[in-house]
């Protein structure tokens, strides 16, 4: 039952019909109690690069509007999925959302905390597939500067936090048990980094997407249980201090055997031309606030 998480949040009650109506489906549901399903709350001190991206207009005001995750990879550039800025998730392409924003530093939604800084420019990735869930990647460029010590190091190809069984923390405001039960605050899920192989099982072409090693990478865990879901995607997944992924997708959340699928942040740098990290060394994220 993968679903954009916005489509999701747009329509809760037809989200629920259709997870009540595929029980067959979820033979081995969450350990629900977290992100992000699993999982734990954190303080986004601990992850400055964790943002919401918020309409207002389109999502309501209770939980400051928050629809996607995304990550801070420079002071004014915020990388996010391109599923996000779809026009099934928002309604209209997304410089018609007057209102678009990236919500820093704030843990719980129903604050005022932290800063809410209009995004000025939006590029989606012209090779984002939506059949194959492939190059599900955009970036947002900020009217304001966010500290440069916010942004997270990115990984580059060949990077070793790449490895299967790597451990991995993906970070979000998203349903914490795969029924539309969407947090207040920040939480925090501990996966592994799945192998390409296995990733390739899960997802054979099919209706929810096709999992491409080249694009995308996995994580979750063999029993279930941890996992991003809806309202997560665009957020980080950070493996040794560098962002490995961001939330794409996955069929459920947290089933055993359907592992979350994330857009492979090292693809994203290659595409991009970005400066990537390379282990052990000091961050340095730069060059996306020049894309085109
Ligand atoms: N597509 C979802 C979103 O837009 C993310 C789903 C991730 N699912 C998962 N099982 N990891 O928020």
């Amino acid at each position: 039952m993968r679903r954009p998480l916005v489509r999701a949040l747009a329509r809760p009650l037809i989200l629920a019909a259709a997870a009540a109506a595929i029980p067959l489906l979820s033979a081995a549901p969450a350990a629900s109690d977290g992100v992000v399903v699993g999982g734990f709350p954190v303080d986004v001190a601990h992850s400055p690069w964790t943002v919401a991206l918020s309409s207002r207009d389109r999502f309501g005001g209770t939980r400051s509007g928050q629809f996607c995750g995304g990550v801070v990879v420079g002071p004014t550039t915020v990388l996010t999925a391109a599923h996000c800025l779809s026009l099934d998730a928002l309604g209209a392409p997304p410089d018609q959302v007057r209102d678009l924003k990236v919500i820093a530093e704030r843990t719980d939604l129903y604050t005022d905390q932290g800063r809410e800084i209009r995004v000025s420019g939006t590029w989606v990735n012209p090779g984002y597939d939506s059949a194959s869930n492939a190059g599900d990647f955009a970036v947002l460029t900020l009217a304001e500067s966010l500290p440069r010590t916010a942004a997270i190091a990115l990984a580059a190809e060949g990077d070793p936090a790449y490895a299967p069984g790597t451990e991995a923390v993906v970070y979000g405001w998203g349903d914490t048990t795969g029924f539309g039960a969407y947090a207040h605050s920040l939480r925090a899920a501990q996966v592994h980094v799945l192998d390409d192989e296995r990733c390739e099982r899960a997802y054979p072409a099919s209706a929810d997407g096709t999992y491409l090693a080249s694009s995308m990478v996995c994580a979750g865990e063999p029993q279930g249980g941890r996992d991003a879901c809806q309202g997560d995607s665009g957020g980080p997944l950070v493996a040794q201090g560098r962002l490995i992924g961001l939330v794409s997708w996955g069929s459920g959340c947290g089933r055993a055997g359907s592992p979350g699928v994330y857009t492979r942040v090292s693809d994203v740098v290659r595409v991009l031309g970005l400066r990537a990290t390379p282990p052990g060394a000091l961050a340095a994220p730069s060059g996306a606030a020049t894309m085109p």
